[in-house]
């Protein structure tokens, strides 16, 4: 202690405040006060509602709010945790329809462009124009961000979600590689069984089950059929061989998860995976940055792959942020923080962090990993490779989304719900979707 304070006040002398009487500081620290609240009075507050809770989730915000702050702008964290924002999405409703919404909102998928028609959301296309989004972005996300002609959100990142991660010690230990094939993921399953070793991890949450059915689907004839079920919600894709296979594969892969199959949050499926309780998971590429966040290394502790039969493709999912057009006093800050998304270094950092890719044409490859490199060297093909995820809102709207999940929920979880009967269900559904959608 005493070493210090001689250290301290040896510092002060050397500045030449040594001896000053006790009023002096008084005033200093008055004065410091004085500075600080007038600076946090003149800062603007802008509130985020997003459900963003985990680690590597908060850590990721934070490389945007530290450059926020930079700009006297404070990110007041609305935190609503949700695993793929179910929850979030109907606080975020419910503050709309009160007229309390929030400046800023995380918002993914196809209402984005529904909200917009309302003129909920602040036109960005001022900040566009200036950044040059047009040039910067990758086209698809620049088509994203503009569902009537006019920038109404902007975008932090793209997720893959037939992402396959798997324990490299455990594959090898019995020689196994990760199985690019559903011929070849049942040889590494039995393997795998045969040591004792659950070849899945997974959870039974509705929209945890929808993600793994999406790869399936994707996995059975392409994007072109995935399209049809999930983006036209086809009744005649619904009642193919192919959809029936797929749920067929859905039931089969039970066998070789960890029993039991609980309703876990993906950070708990995530815990069971990093903890060894099973050799893969499928999972989009934010288990990747949260494997990261707890201190465990891309291919060393744990490896990136695709799901069987879905290589070629990327099934993606961005997230946005939209700012709600509520006080006029709110725009210079509203435009910052939307400014700000799209600078390199939030970029950069965030995404590695979050376990996606920058939405940039160019962003810094050197900095990714070998996950996202392949992630972002695939996704800029462009349209043939990309495939909008239903799990997650890029491909249909939120009312057909939550009704087929729910079947696809019950046919999951209820033995009893035989793959015919669910087709047949969702057979209905569909032609019912349909009808809405076209009247
Ligand atoms: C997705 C979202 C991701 C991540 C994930 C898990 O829908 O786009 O950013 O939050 O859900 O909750």
């Amino acid at each position: 202690m005493m070493v210090t304070s001689t250290k301290k006040s040896t510092l002060y002398c050397k500045f030449g405040w040594c001896g000053r009487p006790a009023w002096v500081w008084h005033s200093l620290l008055a004065m410091m006060l004085t500075v600080w609240s007038t600076a946090l009075a003149q800062a603007e507050t802008l509130q985020a509602l997003n459900w963003w809770s985990s680690t590597s989730e908060h850590k990721a915000v934070d490389a945007l709010v530290v450059k926020l702050a930079m700009e006297n702008i404070l990110w007041q964290e609305v935190l609503i945790p949700s695993g793929s924002g179910a929850g979030a999405l109907i606080v975020l409703k419910s503050r709309v329809i009160a007229g309390e919404a929030p400046e800023v909102a995380q918002l993914n998928g196809t209402i984005i462009g529904d909200w917009a028609d309302m003129g909920l959301l602040l036109n960005l296309d001022t900040v566009a124009q200036s950044g040059k989004w047009d040039k910067v972005l990758l086209p698809a996300i620049y088509s994203w961000i503009r569902p009537r002609d006019h920038v109404v959100v902007a975008p932090l990142g793209i997720h893959r979600v037939n992402t396959l991660i798997f324990n490299p010690k455990m594959l090898t230990r019995y020689k196994l590689v990760p199985p690019q094939s559903w011929e070849e993921f049942e040889l590494v399953a039995t393997a795998l069984q045969k040591a004792g070793i659950p070849a899945l991890a997974q959870s039974s949450e509705a929209w945890q089950v929808a993600t793994l059915f999406e790869s399936l689907v994707l996995a059975e004839s392409g994007p072109e059929f995935y399209r049809d079920i999930f983006v036209n919600k086809d009744p005649r894709a619904f009642a193919d061989r192919r959809f029936n296979h797929a749920l067929w594969r859905l039931r089969a892969l039970k066998k070789w998860m960890a029993q039991p199959v609980r309703e876990q949050s993906w950070t708990e499926v995530t815990h069971l995976f990093a903890d060894g309780g099973a050799a893969m998971m499928v999972t989009g590429d934010w288990a990747k940055g949260e494997l990261n966040a707890w201190g465990l290394t891309t291919d060393i502790e744990f490896g990136c792959s695709t799901v069987p039969g879905t290589g070629d493709y990327h099934l993606y999912d961005i997230d946005t942020l939209a700012m709600f057009a509520t006080h006029k006093g709110h725009r210079p800050a509203q435009l910052k923080l939307a400014q700000l998304v799209l600078s390199p270094d939030v970029q950069n950092d965030y995404n590695r962090i979050k376990g996606s890719i920058p939405v940039l044409r160019n962003p810094d490859l050197s900095r990714m990993d070998s996950c996202a490199r392949t992630s972002w060297e695939l996704f800029s093909r462009g349209a043939r490779v990309q495939v909008p995820s239903f799990a997650h809102r890029m491909a249909t709207d939120e009312t057909s989304r939550d009704t087929i999940i729910a079947e696809l929920h019950r046919f999951f979880t209820d033995e009893h719900v035989s793959v015919s009967d669910a087709q047949r269900r969702l057979v209905q559904i569909a032609k019912i979707l349909r009808k809405a959608t076209k009247s």
